[in-house]
């Protein structure tokens, strides 16, 4: 088991349809009402960091900074875990004019044109050793270095289903926060923990609020 304290306090936020879905696939999805929208940037403006994966950022384009941006005493990091520096040279996110970037791709990409051209955009680039012919990084090492060089105690990740789907199977998260939206996309859509997972994961429930306005069950678990 990964030592808690080697790594940050990870809050994962979700929204999902009752049917466990994330997103129609392959589609920007808007599945929250304004005030999930306030929920997830109170959320946004109490961490150091903010991760996502490399398909959210393609399928997406997110800017990832809290709203509103006055009365933040820090922007956010905002932290791309990429092992095949997949995402669009224009994406959103590698405008380090807004806040600070970090992709975190596989060392096979050092010194690739692509690499340079997003450093030259002064993303900042970690490179972790690859576990496999996939290029696949081990978030225990990549959520080290965001603790350790980055000082990251706060980090709150925000899907999507691949990335989330490790970090839960892996138990590298304390705070699991799902809002579920009374909608329902069905079989073409992303699942919520898109893995699949040896045994069952236990999880505490803490607290349950009914947002009777826009409809939307807010569920706060806490790993085991
Ligand atoms: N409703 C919500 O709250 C919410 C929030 C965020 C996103 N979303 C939706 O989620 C969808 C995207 O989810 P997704 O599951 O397809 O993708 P994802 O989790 O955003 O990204 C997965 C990709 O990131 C890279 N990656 C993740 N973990 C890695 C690791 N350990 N090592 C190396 N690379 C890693 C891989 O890229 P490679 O395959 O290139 O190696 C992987 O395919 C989008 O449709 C988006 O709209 C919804």
């Amino acid at each position: 088991m990964y030592m808690k304290t080697l790594r940050p306090y990870v809050i994962i936020f979700v929204t999902q349809t009752i049917d466990g879905r994330i997103s129609i696939r392959g589609k920007r999805t808007l599945l929250s009402s304004e005030r999930d929208l306030a929920r997830m940037h109170y959320l946004r403006r109490n961490v150091d960091a903010i991760m996502i994966g490399a398909r959210t950022v393609i399928v997406d384009d997110p800017i990832l900074i809290p709203r509103p941006l006055n009365n933040v005493a820090k922007t956010p990091i905002r932290v791309v875990i990429d092992g095949r520096l997949s995402i669009p040279l224009d994406a959103k996110i590698l405008d380090a004019r807004v806040s600070t970037t970090i992709v975190f791709t596989s060392t096979r990409n050092k010194n690739t044109a692509k690499a340079r051209e997003i450093a030259a955009r002064n993303v900042l680039l970690e490179y972790i050793e690859p576990i496999d012919d996939e290029n696949h990084l081990d978030l225990c090492k990549v959520l080290e270095v965001l603790k350790d060089k980055y000082k990251v105690s706060r980090l709150l990740v925000q899907g999507g289903g691949r990335l989330i789907g490790e970090l839960v199977e892996r138990k590298l998260f304390d705070e699991m926060i799902i809002s579920i939206t009374p909608k329902i996309i069905g079989k073409n859509g992303v699942p919520v923990i898109d893995r699949e997972i040896q045994g069952i994961i236990d999880l505490n429930l803490s607290s349950v609020q009914i947002d009777h306005v826009s409809g939307e069950v807010v569920l706060v678990y806490r790993a085991i």
